[in-house]
C-alpha cells in the first residue's frame, strides 16, 4: 500500500458516521460553500464523513480535502485515484450508462489514448486558427445589445458560450439548436445530482430517477442527430466535433459509436457553463472593482489595436490575464470535484479503500492565505508577482488531466472582455441582489443585472446585497 504524508498532517482525522454525520450531509446539500469552510474550520484541510444511513451495507465514505499537498498526490497520480461520483453510473444498457462514458469518467490507458486523440484541434496553433470566427461571434452578439439596456448578464453569457461551442467546438450555425442541445445536457446534469441526493434509485414513473434516465435518452437523441447533420455536411470545418467523426471513420475500433457520443455530449457539458459563469463572475467583479476597470480599460486600449486582434497581441495583456485569472481564484466554476482511489491508499495516516469518493475542495484551496494574501480580495495584480505552484491554483485542474480546453477557454475569455469593455460599459444595476451558489458549478443563482452604458470610462461599483458579500470582500 502507498502511504502519503502531507506537509498539512495532523495524524488520522476523526470520522463523523451514522446518524452524527446527518447534519453534516444536511449542511452539505443545503450550502456547500459553507459546508466546506465550517468543516475545514472545525477539523481542518482533511476530514472524514462516515455513511449517514446506519447498519448501511456500504462502507463508503466522503474524504474532504483542502489544498496543494492533496491536489498533488490525488489529482497528479492518476495510476491510484479516478474520476468517481461525478455522474450516477446507472443500468447497463441504458442511454444514461452509455452517455456518462465520456471522457470525464475513463481513466486509464484508454483515458490516455482518447484524450490525445481529441487533444489536436485544443492545442494553441489550432486555436489561433479561431481568432477570427471567435471575435465575429463575439461581435454579432454585442451588436444585439442596446444602450441602457438591462440584461442579466449571466443568461447573455450563456448564450454568448452556447453560441462559441455551437460553431467551433461543433461547427454549426444553428444556434437555437445548440442551445436545446447544451440546455438539454445541463438538465440531465443536472437530474443527476438531484438523484443522487435523494437516493432515487429505481426506474418508477415520477421518480427523479426514472426522470433522469428519460432526460439521458434526449440528450443521446439529440446528439446522435447533431452528429448525423454533420456527417450529411462533411464540411471541412477544423473544429473539434469533425476530428472525432474523422478518427471514428478511418478507426472504427478505436472510437466506438457510443463513445463518440459520450465524448461529444462532455465536450459541450465541459465547455458550456463553466465558461458562461467564468464571463459572467469576470464582467461583474470588473464593474464592482472601478479603479481596475479603469487600468484595464487603459490596458486594452493600448494593446488592442485592430479588431480581430493578432493571437499574439492578447499574450501582451498582462491585466487581462491577472483579471480573469482572480476571477477564477475567486469564483472558480468547478468548485469542487471528486475521486475514487483504485487501491488502498494511506493519505496521512487515514487508510483509503476503493469505495471511498475524495471531495477536492477548489474553492478553499484558492483561498489558502499562505499562498494568497487577502484571499477574499478580488486583487488582480497579485498575480505579477503570485507564481502558485500548478496544484495551488486548480481553476483548470491540475496534472495529467489538465483541462483539455484551457487555452480556448482563455482565448474566449480575453475576447470577449476584451470586445465587451471596448464598445459597452457594463454597469450593475444598484441594489441588486447577488447570491451564489454550486449547482454543477459555482454560478450566480438569482443572475447578474448589468445596465449597458456607452464606454465614457465613468466607472463606478453599485452597492449590492445578497450571499456572494460572504464570499468575496469588497472594499
Ligand atoms: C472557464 C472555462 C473552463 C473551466 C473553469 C474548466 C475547468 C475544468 C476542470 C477543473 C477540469 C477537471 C475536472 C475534474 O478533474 O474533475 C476540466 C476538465 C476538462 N475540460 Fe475544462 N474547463 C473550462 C472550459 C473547457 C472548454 C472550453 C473545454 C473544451 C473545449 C473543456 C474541456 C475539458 C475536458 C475534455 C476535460 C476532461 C479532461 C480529462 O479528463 O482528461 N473545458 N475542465
Amino acid at each position: 500500500m502507498e502511504r502519503f504524508v502531507t506537509d498539512a498532517s495532523r495524524g488520522a482525522p476523526p470520522a463523523l458516521s451514522g446518524v452524527a454525520s446527518w447534519k453534516w450531509y444536511r449542511h452539505y446539500l443545503r450550502d456547500p460553500l459553507d459546508f466546506f469552510s465550517t468543516v475545514q474550520n472545525r477539523f481542518g484541510q482533511l476530514a472524514v464523513l462516515g455513511n449517514p444511513i446506519p447498519l448501511a451495507p456500504s462502507k463508503r465514505r466522503f474524504i474532504l480535502t483542502i489544498g496543494a499537498p492533496f491536489n498533488r498526490i490525488v489529482l497528479g497520480r492518476t495510476d491510484l485515484f479516478r474520476p468517481g461520483g461525478q455522474v450516477l453510473r446507472g443500468p447497463r444498457g441504458s442511454a444514461h450508462h452509455r452517455i456518462r462514458q465520456g471522457i470525464f469518467s475513463m481513466y486509464g490507458p484508454h483515458q490516455t489514448a482518447d484524450r490525445k486523440m481529441m487533444q489536436p484541434p485544443l492545442t494553441r496553433p489550432s486555436v489561433a486558427t479561431y481568432v477570427g470566427a471567435m471575435s465575429q461571434l463575439i461581435d454579432s452578439f454585442i451588436d444585439r445589445w442596446r444602450l441602457s439596456q438591462q440584461l442579466d448578464m449571466y443568461a447573455e453569457m450563456r448564450t454568448l458560450s452556447n453560441w462559441v461551442a455551437a460553431q467551433l467546438l461543433f461547427g454549426s450555425d444553428d444556434f437555437g439548436a445548440a442551445r436545446r442541445l447544451g440546455e438539454t445536457i445541463e438538465q440531465w446534469l443536472l437530474l443527476d445530482s438531484e438523484t443522487r441526493e435523494r437516493l432515487s434509485i429505481i426506474d418508477l414513473p415520477g421518480t427523479s430517477f426514472s426522470r433522469l434516465m428519460r432526460k439521458a435518452e434526449e440528450v443521446e437523441m439529440l446528439m446522435k442527430a447533431e452528429i448525423q447533420r454533420k456527417r450529411l455536411a462533411r464540411a471541412a470545418t477544423p473544429d473539434v466535433l469533425s476530428l472525432l467523426i474523422d478518427v471514428r471513420e478511418k478507426t472504427p475500433d478505436a472510437l466506438p459509436e457510443w463513445r463518440l457520443i459520450a465524448h461529444a455530449v462532455i465536450l459541450y457539458a465541459a465547455s458550456f457553463e463553466t465558461t458562461a459563469n467564468a464571463l459572467a463572475w469576470t464582467l461583474f467583479l470588473i464593474a464592482q472593482h472601478p479603479a481596475i476597470a479603469a487600468e484595464l480599460q487603459a490596458e486594452i486600449d493600448r494593446g488592442v489595436t485592430n479588431w480581430p486582434p493578432d493571437y499574439a497581441m492578447l499574450d501582451e495583456l498582462p491585466l487581462l490575464d491577472a483579471v480573469i485569472k482572480e476571477s477564477m481564484r475567486l469564483l472558480p466554476p468547478v468548485a469542487y470535484t471528486f475521486r475514487t482511489p483504485m487501491q488502498e491508499v494511506e493519505l496521512d495516516g487515514l487508510t483509503l479503500g476503493i469505495k471511498d469518493k475524495i471531495l477536492l475542495v477548489h474553492y478553499l484551496t484558492h483561498r489558502d492565505p499562505d499562498v494568497f494574501a487577502n484571499p477574499n480580495r478580488f486583487e488582480p495584480k497579485r498575480w505579477f508577482a503570485a507564481k502558485p505552484d500548478p496544484y495551488e491554483y486548480v481553476a483548470f485542474s491540475a496534472g495529467p488531466r489538465l483541462c483539455l480546453g484551457v487555452t480556448f477557454a482563455m482565448l474566449e475569455l480575453k475576447l470577449t472582455v476584451a470586445r465587451v469593455m471596448q464598445r459597452v460599459r457594463l454597469s450593475v444595476v444598484a441594489g441588486a441582489r447577488i447570491d451564489a451558489g454550486i449547482q454543477l458549478t459555482l454560478r450566480p443563482t438569482l443572475g447578474i443585472p448589468m445596465v449597458v452604458e456607452p464606454q465614457d470610462r465613468r466607472f463606478a461599483a453599485a452597492e449590492i446585497s445578497g450571499d456572494l458579500r460572504r464570499l468575496v470582500e469588497f472594499a
